[in-house]
């Protein structure tokens, strides 16, 4: 099939790559399930979907961690890219959104390769440090007040090497204009000067969609 363009109007960079993927039809229908339930269809991008599958399977992961499950669209691309044996944990505040969660990605046909953990990610994430578990590879995707916290938790929880992915480091732009000032602009801001700067991490920050961290643990 061609691609289809915009009719001469100006088409962004992202509009224009997604348009020469074939329709996905599992994220298709997560996304459908969004609508359906009038829930916030804050999903990820594409483009870093299908990035998060790649990551996945190059870095041969085995045991990612998603923090905000929403209903599973990111947790179906990750999944997408385990290993033999590999299984993905995700943490969902809500009951109904992760009900909703392992229900998609039981429809992808990977119901026996996801966890989803519900309650606040904090405290469940503590739990998880209490009981010695490792990941190695992170997806921090939930109340951005709390991202670098979250950060501090990841490190805890990797093993060397592990990878570290974050969405929405740009807040729709509010993270580069000086005269937003509210508490997530602030949070984020400090998580991707953390980023830059923690001599415990390598990685670089992706500026496309609402811009995506992505990091590995030294
Ligand atoms: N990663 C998903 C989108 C996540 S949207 C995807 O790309 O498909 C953010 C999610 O974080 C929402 O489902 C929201 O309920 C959840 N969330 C918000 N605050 C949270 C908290 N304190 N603990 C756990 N999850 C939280
Ligand atoms: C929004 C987008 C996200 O991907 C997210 O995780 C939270 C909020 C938003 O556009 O409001
Ligand atoms: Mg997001």
């Amino acid at each position: 099939m061609a691609e289809r363009f915009d009719e001469g109007r100006t088409m962004s960079p992202e509009a224009y790559l997604d348009g020469l993927f074939e329709e996905d039809a599992d994220l298709t229908r997560v996304t459908a399930s969004i609508r359906e339930r009038g829930m916030p269809e804050i999903s990820v991008a594409p483009g870093y979907g299908r990035l998060l599958t790649m990551l996945i399977a190059a870095a041969r992961c085995k045991a990612p961690l998603e923090i905000g499950a929403l209903a599973g669209y990111s947790g179906i691309c990750l999944a997408r890219g385990l290993s033999q044996g590999g299984k993905l944990t995700s943490l969902e505040l809500r009951p109904e959104y992760a009900e909703l969660a392992l229900a998609n990605l039981t429809q992808a046909g990977f119901g026996d390769r996801a966890e989803v953990i519900v309650g606040d990610a904090l405290a469940s994430l503590d739990r998880l440090v209490a009981a010695g578990r490792r990941f190695d590879f992170f997806f921090i995707d939930a109340d951005k007040e709390n991202y670098p916290n979250y950060l501090e938790r990841a490190i805890l929880l990797a093993e060397p090497g592990a990878l570290i992915a974050a969405d929405n480091t740009l807040l729709r732009g509010r993270t580069l204009n000086e005269s937003k000032q509210g508490p997530a602009v602030q949070a984020v801001r400090d998580f991707n000067r953390r980023l830059a700067t923690d001599p415990r991490l390598m990685g670089t920050h992706l500026p496309s969609y609402d811009g995506l961290a992505l990091f590995m643990v030294r």
